[in-house]
């Protein structure tokens, strides 16, 4: 069998131009514009990449953004000053925090800073708490832009084995949550593994969908994938390539060409996963600026 690649930037941009509908339509009845502000501590490289991409999304759509760059060396209090500064401000709906943080500073006091209402990333307790209560709250991106593949692909996930390589706040966790809430994209029955399990390649033979966020390059074999399972690839390492124009290129977590071979579809590095979280931050932004006119 040779795999359906998953066009996650078509998928993205179906998505983005939904919100974009929305967005024009609840700015028609409420005058409101969605606004998303980013902060940014340092100067990863990556992170800069990523950052510049959410604002040129919002603007695109004609949304309020900015990027608020901070010096690597700022202090706790310096960046909790913004954030308290853009909870009170009523043209942003969305506050984002890009990761990861130079070191020093408690991550954890920060993203709690934000108000739950704000929390576009889906990060604070609260939201975090909702997500597993099953109750609405904004839903962390990726696993969001996960499910939503899944989901306009037709693949089913009701009843289905899924199997979660990664335990991460960001992607592992939230995303065996999603997998197994109850209703459409979800009633998956979910195994989440990480770097202590014991047997993995044995357990994910037995996956139906695989969804790998380990962040190791290749890390997952292709004689581990079980015919025409659905592989969903998190995973974006950089690894030196002679061949390549840049001496280096981009790959997942999973060993794309010899999966192709087993899997019934999969994700490609880039171009799969990556695309659905901008298009899901954006679709958080829409829901704030929706729940903050109800709230007003
Ligand atoms: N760094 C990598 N991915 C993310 C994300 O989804 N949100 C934030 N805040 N930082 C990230």
């Amino acid at each position: 069998m040779t795999a359906r690649i998953i066009d996650g930037a078509a998928i993205a941009a179906l998505s983005l131009s939904r919100t974009a509908a929305g967005a024009a339509e609840f700015r028609a009845q409420s005058g409101v514009v969605p606004g998303l502000v980013v902060i940014i501590v340092g100067e990863h490289p990556a992170s800069q990449v990523y950052v510049r991409n959410k604002r040129k999304a919002c603007l695109e759509l004609g949304w309020f953004s900015e990027i608020r760059a901070m010096h690597a060396a700022a202090a706790q209090v310096e960046i909790e000053t913004v954030i308290d500064e853009l909870n009170e401000d009523p043209r942003v709906h969305g506050i984002l925090l890009q990761l990861p943080l130079p070191q020093g500073l408690s991550e954890q006091a920060l993203l709690e800073r934000i108000r739950p209402e704000k929390d576009v990333d889906g990060f604070h307790p609260v939201n975090v708490g909702k997500l597993s209560l099953g109750l609405p709250a904004p839903v962390p991106c990726t696993p969001l832009g996960i499910q939503r593949l899944l989901m306009e692909e037709g693949i089913e996930t009701r009843g289905r084995f899924a199997v979660i390589i990664g335990r991460s706040n960001l992607v592992g966790k939230p995303v065996a949550q999603l997998l197994m809430r109850k209703g459409a994209g979800g009633d998956a029955t979910v195994c989440v593994c990480h770097s202590r399990s014991e047997g993995l390649p044995d357990i994910v033979r037995r996956a139906d969908i695989l969804i790998a966020a380990i962040g190791q390059p290749r890390f997952v074999k292709g004689s581990w994938i079980k015919s025409g399972a659905v592989v969903i690839d998190v995973g974006i390492n950089r690894v030196d390539d002679p061949a390549a124009p840049k001496g280096s290129r981009l790959v997942g977590d999973v060993d794309f060409e010899e999966a192709r071979d087993a899997a019934s579809a999969i994700t490609p590095v880039p171009g799969g996963v990556g695309p659905m979280t901008i298009a899901m931050l954006l679709h958080n932004t829409l829901e704030c600026a929706k729940t903050a006119l109800q709230n007003s």
